[in-house]
């Protein structure tokens, strides 16, 4: 006889509010969760991939438009009856635009950090209410391995990544053993538009064309393949519905160990194969070493 691997002494959710649905892992959230009975808020400032969700799911998928990095608009959303009783709150959103930081533009600054940290912790404030009231609520939000360790031209990511990770942290404390629990999800590079975006706006910033710079940033993935959408959809589903309350405050890294090779300050020649000669020189000349690198050799 088939016997339950988890207690159910904890409600099922019924409604989520997920930001940025309108495309991406958001979309593919958006998409279990529903065929899991999971009425979804979806939110993006993407009107018309919010239309053909709503095309896709039907009546269970209530799109709503709003630009994450307008503060007024935040508050509107927040106010939304959807969002004050919802029971799980994904926050999704995001966008990379990639540059060195003596070139960053202010309004780039500002708008991360408004649709990747800001807009989180404002909608966090207006889901808790009723989360603590019900006893019961999942707070999920989406980091990356940027959220754990800086990368190239990716300042104002990283560090709102890094904050979401850091607001993650406080809230747990804060809502432990209320029945609310919040994590984040860490993922490496997911085959999304914002990865493929990444290969174009980077490439022209490092001389390379697109394919090479494709090339490279999932060369630096181990095992050289992209985290598919429905697998941080499964990841973000179980966290919503079957996750055990321990689960509270976890920052769970989805990236092939990635995260904590680094951690454990491992190199490997399949580092040094995703830099490009000029970068090696660079490395080795930033030690005192000068040498003429023309490539690095198979294994
Ligand atoms: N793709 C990756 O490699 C990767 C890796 C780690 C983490 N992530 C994170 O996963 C999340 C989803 O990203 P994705 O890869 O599916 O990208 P995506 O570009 O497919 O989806 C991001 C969504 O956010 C929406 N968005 C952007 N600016 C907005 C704004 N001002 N207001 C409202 N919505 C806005 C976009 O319209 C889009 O629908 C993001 O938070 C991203 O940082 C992605």
């Amino acid at each position: 006889m088939a016997t339950a691997l988890l207690p159910r002494d904890q409600p099922t959710p019924s409604l989520a509010v997920v930001t940025g649905a309108a495309s991406g892992i958001n979309l593919d959230i958006s998409r279990v969760l529903i065929e899991n009975d999971i009425r979804v808020l979806g939110v993006d400032v993407n009107g018309d991939g919010l239309k053909e969700a709503a095309d896709l799911f039907g009546t269970a998928f209530i799109p709503h438009v709003c630009d994450l990095r307008d503060r007024q608009a935040i508050a509107d959303l927040a106010h939304v009856r959807e969002v004050r009783e919802a029971d799980v709150l994904v926050n999704g959103a995001g966008r990379l635009v990639p540059a060195e930081q003596h070139e960053t533009k202010d309004q780039d600054v500002i708008d991360g950090l408004m649709i990747m940290l800001y807009a989180p912790m404002i909608l966090g404030r207006h889901v808790l209410p009723g989360m603590y009231e019900r006893g019961f609520g999942r707070i999920i939000n989406l980091a990356s391995i940027y959220g754990m360790f800086g990368g190239w031209g990716k300042g104002e990511y990283s560090a709102a990544k890094h904050g979401l990770v850091g607001w993650t942290e406080c809230l747990a404390q804060e809502c432990a053993g209320t029945g609310v629990a919040v994590s984040c999800v860490s993922p490496a590079h997911a085959d999304t538009p914002l990865f493929d975006q990444q290969f174009v706006d980077e490439a022209v910033k490092a001389g390379q064309t697109t394919p090479q710079r494709g090339a490279v940033l999932r060369g630096q993935i181990p095992g050289h393949v992209a985290v598919q959408t429905w697998e941080i959809a499964a990841l973000v589903h179980w966290l919503a519905t079957d996750a055990p309350p321990c689960m509270n405050g976890s920052i769970i890294n989805a990236d092939f160990g990635w995260t904590r090779g680094v951690q454990r300050n491992t190199t490997s020649l399949d580092v040094l194969r995703t830099l490009s000669p000029a970068d090696i020189k660079g490395v080795l000349a930033s030690v005192g070493v000068t040498a003429e690198v023309t490539g690095v050799a198979a294994r």
